[in-house]
């Protein structure tokens, strides 16, 4: 017989940047610096990351686009490659994520894309801690405590066994 599951999300808005935390807001502002250096000559959509390490060092990363399309990567991925590659024994704590058009920052935040989700559940799930995510738009600011929110039923190394842990 089926049975009916129900998956609940929450997570926080705020109006403005200044009702968040000290911290958060710090990160939001790297990961809107971080938005002006993207290489994104062919969507005109310059993406930001800001990731803070559990030893209080922070990581930008923006989306850099290729000619060849699907060569390109997001800001996400490119904050958390960098912080692996340079930060090996750290673990990331949270991401900030901001993005430019021509107008400036977006009215509504920008939320990871699916493929940026699922490196960031790796992460949580490899160490074990929650990711936080603040999405920035002009509009709202939204604060989600961990990927599984955004991510629910993911696959991760469990699924790989083919026996449980
Ligand atoms: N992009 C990101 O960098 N992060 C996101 O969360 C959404 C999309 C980039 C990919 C591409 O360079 C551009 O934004 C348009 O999709």
């Amino acid at each position: 017989m089926a049975t009916t599951k129900t998956i609940t999300i929450s997570y926080k808005e705020f109006d403005n940047r200044d009702e968040l935390e000290k911290n958060d807001k710090t990160l939001l502002l790297t990961a809107m610096e971080a938005a002006k250096n993207a290489y994104a000559p062919y969507s005109l959509f310059r993406v930001g990351a800001a990731l803070l390490l559990e030893s209080g060092a922070i990581v930008k990363g923006t989306n850099v686009e290729n000619a060849a399309f699907p060569s390109g990567i997001c800001a996400e991925r490119s904050a958390i490659s960098a912080a692996v590659s340079n930060y090996p024994d750290d673990k990331p704590v949270a991401i900030a994520i901001a993005a430019l058009t021509e107008n400036g920052l977006t009215e509504d935040p920008v939320t990871p894309c699916g493929n940026c989700r699922q490196v960031i559940a790796e992460e949580e799930f490899r160490n074990q801690n929650h990711v936080k995510i603040i999405l920035a738009g002009r509009k709202k600011i939204i604060v989600i405590e961990s990927i599984k929110s955004l991510l629910p039923l993911q696959f991760s190394k469990i699924n790989l066994r083919s026996t449980p842990l």
